[in-house]
């Protein structure tokens, strides 16, 4: 395959450690510079928690890069799903944009410390852009609705078709009448009669009086910054905010929560 981001593996077990191969399936377009890419790994299960990442491994000019992308699909079986922005210029993320069905790929295994806590009672998920990814992947597993918790997702985006997954939360907003999906359009057009603005000049009101909430951030690092500050003034305690950067407890021998 000519756009196989596949390399020689000497080199690249010095430079990024274990590698898995994995073959594009299918993609399919989520917005104007967004792909939903679905891979299938090569051989074996792709074993991690709902909210990580893979590093996909890519090629510079000045030799190998690794970017983190999270996967948007829950865990089971050998498939997984990404949910790529194309920034232009950018040194990787075009590159799997060349990509067609049957090229492979390598990543590194999965990652990452943004991981759903349980038990999973009252949850806020703020997301912007493709870092609802994350979100998507905790939403779509089983485990999250074992206690039918009390869940919101408020989702930051540019315009009306950037509201990626737009179907499926409201899909899954019809299963679960306790879940909700805020969406907040910071460039919207004129009719767009939902929420205008950033992600966290809404959050006052999505809480309401409740401060017992866990509550998981993703997304550009200054929303990130400005929601724990309001959050904090909003009475939420810092150790129940969590995001890429949060330590996460032990969950046990098996990797369950709650095993002991
Ligand atoms: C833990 C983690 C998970 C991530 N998951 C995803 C994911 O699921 N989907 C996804 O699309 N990206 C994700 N990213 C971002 C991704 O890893 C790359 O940074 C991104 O694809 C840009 O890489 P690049 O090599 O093309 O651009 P670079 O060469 O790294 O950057 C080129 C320039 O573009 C800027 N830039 C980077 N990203 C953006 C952007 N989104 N919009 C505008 N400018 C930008 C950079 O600051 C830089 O100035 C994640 C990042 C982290 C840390
Ligand atoms: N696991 C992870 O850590 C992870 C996963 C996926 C993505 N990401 C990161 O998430 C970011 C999202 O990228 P994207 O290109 O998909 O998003 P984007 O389309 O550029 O932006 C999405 C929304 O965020 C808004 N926004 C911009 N700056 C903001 C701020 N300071 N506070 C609140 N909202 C803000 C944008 O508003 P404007 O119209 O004003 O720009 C837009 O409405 C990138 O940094 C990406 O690397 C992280």
């Amino acid at each position: 395959m000519t756009n196989s981001l596949v390399y020689p593996r000497g080199a690249l077990f010095e430079q990024v450690g274990m590698v898995l191969r994995a073959r594009l399936c299918r993609y399919r377009h989520l917005a104007p510079q967004v792909r939903h890419f679905e891979f299938e790994l090569v051989e074996g299960t792709l074993d991690f928690q709902p909210g990580q990442h893979v590093g996909v491994v890519g090629e510079s000019e000045n030799g190998l890069v690794v970017r983190p992308y999270s996967i948007a699909s829950p865990p089971g079986g050998s498939r997984f799903e990404l949910c790529v922005r194309k920034v232009p210029g950018g040194l990787f993320s075009e590159q799997l944009f060349l990509l067609e069905p049957g090229h492979e790929i390598l990543i590194t295994p999965p990652r990452g410390s943004l991981q759903l806590r349980f038990p999973v009672r009252r949850v806020l998920f703020i997301a912007t852009g493709t870092a609802v990814a994350p979100f998507r992947s905790m939403l779509l597993a089983p485990e999250m609705w074992q206690l039918e918790p009390e869940v919101t997702l408020l989702f930051g985006a540019r315009a009306e078709n950037e509201l990626f997954y737009k179907d499926e939360f409201e899909k899954l907003a019809s299963e679960h009448p306790q879940f909700r999906y805020v969406p907040v359009l910071s460039r919207p057009s004129a009719s767009w009669p939902g929420r205008r603005g950033w992600v966290q000049d809404h959050i006052a009101e999505v809480l309401g009086q409740q401060t017992d909430w866990d509550v998981y951030l993703c997304g550009w690092p200054e929303m990130i910054r400005q929601a724990r500050e309001k959050l904090r003034q909003l009475g939420i305690r810092e150790e129940r905010v969590y995001d890429e950067n949060t330590a996460v407890p032990y969950r046990g021998a098996t990797g369950l929560p709650n095993d002991g």
